[in-house]
């Protein structure tokens, strides 16, 4: 049976980062709250014109450099983002095209979960004999939803502050604000016969809990499905329910784990790496105090980056390859839970 691997991983994030500092200029928050909630010291934000795709390509690159292989070895290529270039075409396509490449792009949208659902695609691909060469890649340009109005005001070196007005509608909105980041991480999977890829896999989806994590404008659902009062009544800004995400988080996700180790009869103790999707530091202490899994095994990088979505798990599996932590024969378990909602979990062999 052909299994995978991963044979280069590759990260980018724009600009500077920012740092919680700055939203308290916004809007009424503080350095404090911030990191004592969920774990956040700073994040970055693409820049205005720079879309989910141009932070893909720039992940490519490395990751194509990385795997050593020429572009034109890539027969497939799966993107997943919730925050697209465009309402249609998806992403996929344009990164293809500007990595010069044909290969079939196919767009995905499980938001946190992505990653999941993208080793599903990528083992089914390879299985299938689809495709041998798979660039897998998530990237997140959340800053266009972000509820201020100023960019300027967040940079104290511009002397400009935000409005009383602006600050008030802003703050409507900043609990789910101070979490999200942009970035893109990219992976190269590769057919391999050797003994590595799938071990097994538990995936879920509660559509009933959909408007936990939703964004209400801009649906086809109204005509014209943008309207001139969208602005005003800021329905491009998600709207989510963190308290009964994060019971969400909690509670599925140990259960799903215990599941998968049971089906696959893996002992939790024989698992070396536990990388989890970072929606909220605190979310990811509760599920490793619950498993019982020792601090080390579950790396965390949300202090930097914040949550970049479907970005995140590429980004920290990039992190931890290029620095030698996960190595060839490694059993890892990969966890997440996103709008959707989706959730689940994988063993995998790297
Ligand atoms: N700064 C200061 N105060 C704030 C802020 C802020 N940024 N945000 C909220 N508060 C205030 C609230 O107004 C509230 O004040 P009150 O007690 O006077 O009413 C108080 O802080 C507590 O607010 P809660 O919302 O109850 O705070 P909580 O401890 O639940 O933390 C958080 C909020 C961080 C959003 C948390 O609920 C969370 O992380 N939830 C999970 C989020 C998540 O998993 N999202 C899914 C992402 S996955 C995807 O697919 C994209």
């Amino acid at each position: 049976m052909l299994g995978f691997e991963i044979i280069g991983t590759g990260h980018y994030v724009p600009g500077p980062p920012v740092p919680n500092s700055a939203l308290a200029r916004v809007m009424d928050t503080s350095d404090e709250w911030i990191f004592r909630r969920s774990g956040i010291r700073q994040r970055h934000y693409a820049p205005e014109g720079v879309g989910a795709s141009d932070l893909a390509l720039e992940a490519s690159k490395r990751a194509i450099e990385a795997a050593r292989i020429r572009r034109e070895e890539i027969d497939y290529v799966v993107f997943s983002t919730m925050t697209p270039d465009y309402v249609f075409p998806g992403p996929g396509a344009l990164l293809a095209h500007k990595l010069n490449l044909q290969a079939p792009a196919l767009d995905i949208r499980q938001q946190c979960a992505a990653m999941l659902f993208g080793l599903q695609i990528v083992d089914g691909l390879i299985q299938s004999r689809a495709a041998r060469t798979i660039l897998f890649v998530g990237a997140e340009a959340h800053a266009g939803f972000m509820p201020w109005e100023d960019w300027g005001a967040l940079d104290p070196a511009n002397g400009r502050e935000a409005t009383p007005e602006a600050k008030a509608r802003a703050n409507k909105h900043r609990a789910l604000a101070v979490l999200f980041g942009d970035g893109a991480g990219a992976l190269v999977f590769r057919a391999t016969e050797r003994d590595a890829g799938l071990r097994g896999m538990k995936l879920h989806t509660d559509g009933g809990a959909a408007k936990l994590l939703y964004v209400e404008g801009g649906g086809f659902r109204t005509r014209p499905y943008w309207k001139p009062t969208d602005y005003d009544a800021q329905t491009y800004v998600p709207t989510m329910d963190g308290r009964e995400l994060f019971k969400f988080a909690v509670t599925r996700l140990p259960a799903c784990a215990r599941a998968l180790c049971a089906d696959t009869k893996t002992p939790l103790e024989k698992i070396d790496w536990f990388l989890a999707h970072q929606a909220n530091a605190r979310i990811n202490d509760y599920v490793r105090d619950e498993l019982g899994v020792p601090a080390q095994k579950l790396p965390s990088n949300i202090d930097r980056f914040g949550n970049t979505s479907a970005a995140t798990l590429p980004i920290l599996i990039d992190e931890q390859m290029r620095g030698g932590k996960l190595k060839h024969g490694d059993l890892c378990m990969l966890l997440a839970l996103g709008a959707g909602v989706h959730w689940g979990c994988a063993l995998v062999q790297w």
